[in-house]
């Protein structure tokens, strides 16, 4: 599959699927506490996206067809853990993914949350992980390499003592889901495809307290951290713009902060 490049319009149209899904993150957060299921936090997305006449592009992805609407992945869960029954506790650390389709198009992204306090040791992984994937697109420009953003995450990483996860990556993404090309957390200086202006894709690192190695539970998706250490992620989508970057899926926090602004 080849890199698509997507017009101005095209752009637009991903920035309101971008939006909403950073909506839907945004709304989650104060549900998320101690004694709630990860299925009644589903079901508020669920609701959330259906009430906006949008569908989930999770529900029936793959093979095995994924279950349900969001990927939460809880504690020692690297990604893709599957909502169910089982209630948080205190100081559970959660990442919550999302993808909407919006008018065709996807918007996806995710965040880490905390049901009530977490340890000293849970909130520097995810502070962690949340620069590392800002450095990672801060570094997005026009002639960039994958290899330069992948380097660029993995070195701040493991000078933080953390491990990266190498078998998932960020992706293309647009009218289909996950598009070429991916796009590696790791990897050396100048190697890997240049960035062009209308690339589209996401940048969504896995970082593990202990080991990067994982296993894949037997339900197909649920990633797990082998030694069972803890596990981070953060996901968002950008696009690549003449002198930079502009990421889609803003949070209102980020936009009022102008952090990650376009450049
Ligand atoms: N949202 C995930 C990603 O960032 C993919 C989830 S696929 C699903 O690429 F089927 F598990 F939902
Ligand atoms: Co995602
Ligand atoms: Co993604």
């Amino acid at each position: 599959m080849a890199v698509t490049i997507k017009s101005d319009a095209e752009i637009a149209r991903m920035r309101v699927a971008g939006r909403m899904a950073a909506d839907l993150l945004d709304m989650i957060e104060n549900h998320v506490e101690p004694g709630v299921t990860t299925e009644f936090l589903d079901d508020l997305c669920r609701d959330f996206i259906a009430a906006r006449h949008c569908v989930s592009a999770c529900l029936g992805y793959g093979d095995p067809p994924y279950p349900k609407h969001t990927c939460i992945s809880v504690n020692h869960v690297i990604c893709h853990g599957i909502p169910g029954k089982k209630k948080l506790r205190e100081g559970d650390i959660l990442n919550i993914d999302v993808t909407v389709i919006v008018d065709g198009y996807h918007g996806d992204s995710s965040r880490m949350y905390v049901a009530g306090k977490p340890s000293v040791a849970a909130k520097r992984l995810i502070e962690a992980t949340y620069t590392a994937m800002c450095k990672g697109i801060e570094r997005v420009s026009p002639g960039v390499t994958l290899g330069d953003i992948g380097h660029t995450i993995q070195k701040y990483a493991e000078n933080a003592r953390f491990s990266v996860v190498r078998e998932f990556c960020g992706h293309g993404i647009g009218k289909t889901f996950h598009e070429d090309p991916q796009v590696p957390h790791f990897g050396r200086p100048g190697e890997g495809i240049a960035l062009r202006k209308g690339m589209v894709f996401t940048i969504e690192p896995m970082l593990n307290a202990g080991k990067r190695h994982l296993k894949i539970l037997d339900d197909g998706w649920t990633a797990v951290t082998r030694d069972r250490s803890l596990s981070a992620q953060w996901e968002h989508m950008l696009a690549v713009t003449d002198s930079g970057f502009e990421v889609l899926t803003l949070s209102k926090a980020e936009r009022d902060a102008a952090a990650l602004a376009v450049r």
